[in-house]
C-alpha cells in the first residue's frame, strides 16, 4: 500500500540536486555510446557534411585521431561508413568485397594504433553500388534477397578479416544473419560479434547519412521491399526472433527517438543487449532546433539520450556521442 497525500509528497525526493541524483533510476554514461565516424579517401582530409552540421568525413588519419579523442572520453566503440569514390560504385558493389577499400583501411588503422576502441562495420552494399541500393537490383527494380546474402557474407568476412570487432548487417535480407554467422564460425573468427539492425524501417530520416555516403543522389526508388514498414512493430518481435536464433549477439532498432515503443518491447520480450541508432535526421533536427533557438542543445542531447537508456537500451550509436561525452564528463 502507498501512502495518499499529504504523507505521500512525491516532489519530496525531489526537492535537492543531490537527492535528484540519489534517486536517478536510469544512468547515462560515454561508455553506453557509439560513434559512427563517416571516412573519406586522401590524407589530412576533412570534408564537412551541408545536410549534418558539425559532422565531418575524415581521411583515414583523421579517423584513427577521431578514435583516440573518443576513447580519452571514454567512449568504447566506433562504427565506420565509409564514402567510395564515385569511380568504384558498381551495379554489384563488388568494392565492398576488395581487401584494400576504405573500410578495410581504416580498420586496420585503428587495430594498429588504438586497438582499445571496438570497431563496428556497417554490412550493406550502398556505399559501392551505383543504384545506391543495400543489395543486388534485378532487371524488374527488386533487390534480390538470396544472392545479396552471399555478397554480404563476402563482405563481412572482408571486414572481419581486416579486424573488425562488430559486423552490423544494416541490409534487411532474410537470413544474412545465419549466413555471415557461419561463415565467420568457419573462418576461425569466433569472438567476431554479430550486432543485427534487427529492426531497421524504411525511414525519412536517413537523408543526412546518404549524403555522407555519397549515395542520395544515386538511389534509384525506394528502400521499402526490405526495410521495414513504420506501421509495424509485431513484425519487428519477428525480424528480432530470427535475428537471434541465426546467432545475433545484439540487436538494433532503427531509427532511435520515434522509435522507443519497439526498444522497450524488444527489451522486455527477450531480455538481449539491444542497441538504438538516433539516425543523421534525428541529430539534423536537434542541430536545427537549437539553431532555431527552439531549444538548448546540451539539453536536448542528453534528455534525447537518456530517453534511450530509460526505455531499456544497452547502448545508442549517436552523431552526439563525443559531444554528450564531455557534457558527461562536466
Ligand atoms: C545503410 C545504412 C543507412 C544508415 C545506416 N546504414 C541508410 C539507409 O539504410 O539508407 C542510416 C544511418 C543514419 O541515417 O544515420 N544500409
Amino acid at each position: 500500500m502507498t501512502a495518499s497525500f499529504p504523507a505521500l509528497r512525491l516532489r519530496r525526493t525531489r526537492s535537492a540536486p543531490w537527492s535528484r541524483a540519489l534517486h536517478a533510476e536510469t544512468l547515462l554514461t560515454p561508455a553506453d555510446l557509439i560513434w559512427p565516424l563517416f571516412i573519406s579517401e586522401g590524407k589530412g582530409v576533412e570534408e564537412p557534411i551541408a545536410s549534418l552540421p558539425g559532422v565531418s568525413r575524415w581521411s583515414v588519419d583523421g579517423i584513427v585521431a577521431r578514435a583516440k579523442e573518443a576513447r580519452d572520453l571514454g567512449i568504447t566503440c566506433i562504427a565506420l561508413f565509409p564514402n567510395t569514390p564515385p569511380a568504384l560504385r558498381t551495379e554489384r558493389g563488388e568494392e565492398a568485397l576488395n581487401p584494400d577499400n576504405l573500410m578495410c583501411r581504416a580498420i586496420r588503422a585503428l587495430k594498429d594504433h588504438v586497438p582499445e576502441v571496438g570497431v563496428l562495420t556497417d554490412v550493406a552494399l550502398d556505399p559501392y553500388t551505383a543504384h545506391g541500393h543495400d543489395g543486388l537490383v534485378d532487371d524488374a527494380g527488386y533487390v534480390v534477397n538470396d544472392t545479396t546474402s552471399d555478397l554480404l557474407v563476402a563482405q563481412a568476412l572482408n571486414q572481419a578479416q581486416a579486424g573488425a570487432d562488430i559486423i552490423a548487417p544494416s541490409d534487411m535480407m532474410d537470413g544474412r544473419v545465419g549466413a555471415i554467422r557461419a561463415a565467420l564460425e568457419g573462418d576461425g573468427h569466433v569472438n567476431v560479434q554479430i550486432m543485427a539492425y534487427a529492426a531497421k524501417y524504411a525511414s525519412a530520416f536517413y537523408g543526412p547519412f546518404r549524403d555522407a555516403v555519397g549515395s542520395r543522389g544515386l538511389l534509384k526508388g525506394d528502400k521499402k521491399t526490405y526495410q521495414m514498414d513504420y506501421a509495424n512493430a509485431e513484425e519487428a518481435l519477428r525480424e528480432v526472433a530470427a535475428d537471434l536464433s541465426e546467432g545475433a549477439d545484439s540487436v538494433m532498432v532503427k531509427p532511435g527517438l520515434p522509435y522507443l515503443d519497439i526498444v522497450r518491447r524488444v527489451k522486455e520480450r527477450f531480455e538481449v543487449p539491444v542497441f538504438a541508432y538516433q539516425v543523421s535526421g534525428e541529430y539534423a533536427m536537434i542541430e536545427a532546433a537549437a539553431a532555431a533557438g527552439a531549444g538548448d542543445r546540451d539539453a536536448l542531447v542528453l534528455e534525447t539520450l537518456m530517453a534511450f537508456k530509460r526505455a531499456g537500451c544497452t547502448g545508442v550509436l549517436t552523431y552526439h556521442a563525443v559531444h554528450a561525452a564531455r557534457l558527461l564528463h562536466g
